[in-house]
């Protein structure tokens, strides 16, 4: 059951009120701006955070471990049709869905709370600062949650605007100066697939111990989260170049990610400063493609599913190989490198992809394609709000620490 301890240190909540961030800013609390003052008056004020007792993690609770709680009094946190930052491939409801309970779900870890997302703090947090997320669509998903997040709460005034700088995608808001970015890369290192639009699928060739020409462009970020697994999944043996450029080899999968993963590695520990740089490593996110795996005897996949599984398990899906690669490799670097382990807390989550009411190639479905769910239904995306919501929840109460510890 639930152990709630509060952690008996008020010393640390008083830091955090009596914490001022720089030179001549307003000492104004969160609370008050945001409930009593209007935004434009306060375009330069620097706010310090309070983090309060409900909001601190306990050191030892493993926040990926626990279950998910139906709670439609708080869940969605953004409203879909709200957020116009969303591409359509994620906006299930529009595009069809007629059951919306996926977004009502909440994560709840067994040994303590996260704290309740507040946009605000977070903007604070990344005040003169960027955030990227690097890796493929999932990734991509990811970041659009949290520019949807976000979107909700930035004041009225503030200037805020979306742009692509391919392979990037920008959310830039003024009043903050900060910025929250995606990174098109889909195997991390370099591949023939790294143009934002124009990606083959088919035919797919990763250059193992190439990462200079992304690497310049995340130089320097404040926080970057890595992902990359489905694209590797493709067949079991990848074309790469390892070594001689021009020499096509074939590795087994296991063997190119473990290279890939090698090449990053010293990239993250040639590059990175440790001091003024954060780095995530999200794992793989499941997939939903058997039904058979959460429902003996079936033949389906994600489709029509409108709640997550009961049981805990871990889908064949998910590569037990390429999970201790990660592991391995993030543990053998000296940088500090985090790892958001969302596999098995998304792996219940059978209910939240866009199943027929996404897109394919570009296009959502047509009602030809949608009567043929076999064929046609995409068990790796998902719906937004939805699931990736949790990822971002998770990343912020991780963030929200560190500033804690920081102060
Ligand atoms: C929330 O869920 C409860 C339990 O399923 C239901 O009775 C209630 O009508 C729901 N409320 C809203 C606003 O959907
Ligand atoms: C805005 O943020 C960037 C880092 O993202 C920083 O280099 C720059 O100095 C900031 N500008 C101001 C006016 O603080
Ligand atoms: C996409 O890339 C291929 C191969 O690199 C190229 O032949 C084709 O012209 C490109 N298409 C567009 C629309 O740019
Ligand atoms: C590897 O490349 C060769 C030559 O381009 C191609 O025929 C083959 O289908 C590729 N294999 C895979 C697994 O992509
Ligand atoms: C992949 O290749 C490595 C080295 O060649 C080998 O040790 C490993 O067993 C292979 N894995 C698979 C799944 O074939
Ligand atoms: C979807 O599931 C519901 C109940 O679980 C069932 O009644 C319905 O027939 C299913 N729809 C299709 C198209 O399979
Ligand atoms: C992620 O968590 C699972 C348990 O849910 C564990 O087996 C796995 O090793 C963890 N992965 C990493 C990279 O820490
Ligand atoms: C749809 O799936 C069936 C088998 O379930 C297969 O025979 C058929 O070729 C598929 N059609 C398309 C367009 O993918």
């Amino acid at each position: 059951m639930m152990r709630r301890q509060y952690l008996r240190l008020p010393h640390v909540l008083r830091l955090a009120l009596v914490s001022v961030l720089t030179l001549g800013a307003a000492r104004v609390l969160l609370d008050g701006l945001r409930n009593n003052l209007a935004w434009g008056e306060y375009e330069t004020a620097r706010v310090p955070i309070e983090v309060s007792e409900e909001e601190i993690i306990e050191d030892g609770c493993n926040v990926f471990e626990g279950r998910w709680v139906w709670d439609n009094a708080s869940y969605p946190l953004y409203r879909e049709e709200k957020c116009p930052f969303l591409v359509k491939q994620t906006t299930c409801v529009k595009n069809g869905r007629p059951d919306s309970l996926y977004q009502n779900w909440r994560w709840q870890p067994n040994a303590c709370n996260l704290p309740r997302f507040d946009g605000l703090k977070l903007m604070e947090m990344l005040r003169d600062k960027r955030l990227m997320f690097v890796g493929d669509s999932i990734q991509r998903g990811m970041f659009e949650s949290m520019v949807c997040l976000l979107h909700s709460v930035i004041p009225t005034t503030g200037k805020r605007s979306i742009r692509r700088i391919p392979p990037r995608k920008v959310f830039k808001v003024e009043e903050f100066n900060a910025s929250i970015e995606y990174y098109w890369a889909p195997f991390i290192i370099e591949s023939i697939s790294d143009h934002a639009t124009n990606h083959t699928v088919s035919r797919r060739l990763v250059k193992l111990d190439s990462v200079a020409k992304h690497g310049k462009e995340w130089a320097g970020v404040d926080i970057l989260i890595f992902e990359s697994y489905v694209w590797w999944m493709y067949r079991p043996v990848i074309n790469v170049t390892y070594g001689s450029t021009d020499k096509l080899q074939t590795f087994n999968v296991t063997t190119a990610y473990r290279l890939a993963l090698e090449t990053w590695a010293n990239w993250i520990e040639s590059s990175i400063n440790p001091v003024t740089q954060k780095i995530f490593f999200m794992t793989m996110s499941p997939t939903h493609l058997w039904s058979w795996e959460w429902k003996p005897g079936t033949d389906g996949n994600c489709f029509n599913e409108t709640h997550p599984t009961e049981r805990s398990y871990l889908g064949t899906g998910s590569n037990l190989d390429i999970m201790g690669t990660v592991q391995d490799v993030i543990r053998q670097l000296k940088v500090n490198v985090r790892v958001l382990n969302i596999t098995q807390l998304s792996e219940f989550r059978k209910d939240g992809h866009t199943s027929i009411f996404g897109e394919r190639k570009g296009k959502l479905l047509t009602r030809e394609q949608r009567s043929d769910p076999n064929n046609f239904t995409d068990c790796i995306h998902w719906c937004l709000p939805g699931v990736p919501d949790t990822w971002n929840e998770i990343l912020y109460a991780i963030l929200l620490q560190d500033y804690r510890a920081q102060r």
